[in-house]
């Protein structure tokens, strides 16, 4: 989705916004732009459609010695993707560059045409910077301009605005889509994701919402939406350099499918032991009295979230008597009629933090005084800043737009919350140091998975990657997992893939069975093995290319069989989900994709 960056210092600006805007390349877009400006107020205003090369490419024959400008990646959400509709957008003396959406955008541009502004883009970015140059006008300040602007707005934004004639300042502000201000000596650094600031200073300034403030050579001035001065907090960024590069692998999303192993370590580091059969997520700020009254457990995200929500639902429900799961899909939750029982608590997931459908569900729930727990990725993000409690999954950064071991980790996160509900509750302890015991091995078990599946897998994405079609099928916890299959495959090979509880096949989706779509099963050696066995051999019976992904030795018949040897009984539906990651993963290399910015696709999804 849409990035910001902008400095003020005394190094080359355009360098500088340059190299932001590379790191949130990952983010997802269609163009992007930069504004520098120098002392006289000359300013030097470049845009391209496409990908910032293209940008670079106009740059080359541009430069400039400025040392403060702005610059942006835009998601097309008003108007095409086109150099006219990229930001910064020029206006009368201001330049702006904007994430979020104005929802009276054209309210106020009957007013603006009534003031004989003429619009060249079709973005509601175009008319804010109209606005704000409508009250600069009459303003002693660019800061009293923007922030009278802010007050006649209905929508979400951060934005970083510049006036032509004052090339000493640059005001922010942030209304429901996230901004980072990043200090040193005598240079401040502003984004909308801290992957751009990582190498140039780990001071930063989380940005709250209704915050406005004036960066310049001496640092940040921050108000709040009363014009009250507020002392800025700041705190150490803990990304590194290493987390954002691809160290050797030809994507991020290879890198990050591999980095499984330590980043499940990070999660589990502190929160498990299997000695003592200690489970424990600090943070939470929930006491065990409040766990044993738990009745209600609300596990809300959206996509690779609510997924892994669905599947340490299961998990929760075996561990824990007497608590009822409420899986939800943010987007659908935040507009329905719905009831929250007594004694309930809702998990907020969310690798980014940022999500605007799961933030708007815990706005609400907070509202009708629902415990809020986080499960989130990003440190300082929004639902992580928001919520009552809850826990980081510690992943580091996730570069690729398809959510790998953010997944595993979430639902490692949520099934730990469980095993503290199941103790606090006093259930089986049997079967929670089961579970302990598990998660201890996953790490090394999913390392034996990618040291000896990714050759054959591979192979097997050769093979299928010309299918148009695919159906992914699971039970009880593999039920979730082929979701998450069928949604990883969809979103980098735009292959259209579908998951559906194996159960289901025969009460629809069987009719779509035919010889130009193969089907990815998962069937653990379990008690409902028979039953999976038994929707292969009706799948096979319609002439299926099945996929088997399986624990088992036995005999099962299908056009190919992946076989994953573990120890393991109740997780064993990650290392499944490794193996199909990796299939995606391939397949998509093999069709020619861009592998980690798949068309149409963010990262942060920070708009409905
Ligand atoms: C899938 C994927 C998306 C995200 C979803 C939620 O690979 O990346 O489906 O999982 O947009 O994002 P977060 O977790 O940041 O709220």
């Amino acid at each position: 989705m849409c990035g910001i960056v902008g400095y003020i210092g005394n190094k080359n600006a355009q360098n500088i916004l340059m190299a932001g805007l590379k790191r949130l390349e990952y983010r997802g877009y269609d163009s992007a732009g930069i504004m520098t400006l120098d002392e006289k107020e000359k300013s030097v205003l470049l845009r391209a459609k496409g990908k910032v090369s293209e940008l670079e490419k106009r740059i080359n024959g541009n430069k400039v010695e400025h040392t403060v400008g702005i610059g942006h990646t835009r998601w097309a959400t008003h108007g095409e993707p086109s150099k006219r509709n990229a930001h910064p957008h020029a206006i009368g003396d201001i330049y702006i560059v904007h994430n979020g959406i104005i929802e009276n955008y054209q309210d106020l541009k009957l007013i603006l045409e009534q003031r004989d502004y003429v619009f060249k883009s079709d973005t509601d970015t175009e008319i804010l910077g109209a606005l704000i140059d409508s009250l600069y006008k009459q303003s002693e300040t660019l800061l009293e301009a923007v922030s009278g602007a802010l007050q006649m707005v209905v929508g979400a934004y951060g934005i970083a605005v510049m006036s032509a004639d004052n090339p000493e300042e640059i005001v922010v502000a942030r209304q429901g889509s996230p901004l980072i201000v990043g200090v040193d000596e005598g240079e401040v650094f502003i984004a909308s994701d801290a992957s751009a600031l990582v190498g140039h200073t780990d001071k930063v300034i989380y940005m709250h919402d209704g915050e406005i403030g004036v960066c310049s050579r001496d640092g940040l001035e921050l108000y709040d939406g009363d014009s009250h001065v507020v002392r800025a907090q700041v705190e150490k960024l803990e990304l590194d350099v290493q987390s954002i590069q691809k160290n050797g692998y030809d994507h991020f999303l290879l890198k990050e499918i591999y980095e499984q192993p330590d980043s499940l370590r990070a999660t589990l580091s502190g929160r498990i032991d299997p000695k003592t059969g200690y489970a424990k997520l600090g943070g939470l700020n929930v006491s065990d009295e409040q766990l044993r009254d738990i009745e209600h457990v609300f596990i809300i995200g959206c996509g690779t979230a609510y997924y892994a929500g669905l599947l340490a639902g299961y998990y929760i429900e075996k561990l824990v008597d007497g608590v009822t799961i409420h899986n939800h899909i943010a987007s659908e939750l935040r507009y329905r009629s719905f009831h929250v029982p007594e004694s309930t608590v809702a998990l907020i997931v969310s690798q980014s933090g940022e999500t605007a459908d799961t933030l708007a569900c815990l706005t609400e729930l907070k509202r009708r005084g629902v415990t809020c727990l986080g499960v989130v990725n990003a440190v300082g993000s929004t639902i992580a800043r928001e919520v009552d409690g809850g826990v980081y999954v510690h992943v580091g950064a996730e570069i690729s737009v398809a959510s790998t071991k953010a997944f595993t980790s979430q639902v490692v996160s949520i099934t730990i919350f469980g095993l503290m509900l199941a103790q606090a509750k006093g259930a089986g302890l049997q079967l929670i140091d089961e579970y302990i015991e598990e998660l201890d091995a996953l790490p090394k078990e999913i390392t034996k998975v990618l040291e000896t599946k990714a050759g054959e897998v591979k192979k097997l994405a050769k093979k299928y990657a010309s299918y148009d079609h695919a159906v992914f099928t699971g039970r009880d916890t593999l039920y979730p997992t082929a979701l998450e299959g069928a949604l990883k495959l969809k979103e980098i090979s735009y292959i259209q893939s579908e998951g559906y509880a194996s159960g289901e096949l025969k009460h629809g989706p069987i009719a779509l069975i035919d010889d130009r779509m193969f089907e990815v099963c998962y069937i653990q050696d379990n008690w409902l093995y028979e039953k999976s066995q038994s929707n292969l051999i009706e799948i096979n019976a319609r002439g299926a290319h099945a996929i088997v992904i399986t624990d088992t030795d036995k005999r099962l018949s299908a056009e190919a069989v992946v076989r994953v040897s573990t120890r393991l009984r109740h997780l064993t539906p990650l290392l499944f989900n490794v193996v199909s990651q990796l299939f995606a993963y391939h397949v998509a290399v093999v069709r020619g994709n861009d592998v980690d910015q798949p068309r149409n696709l963010a990262k942060s999804v920070t708009v409905e």
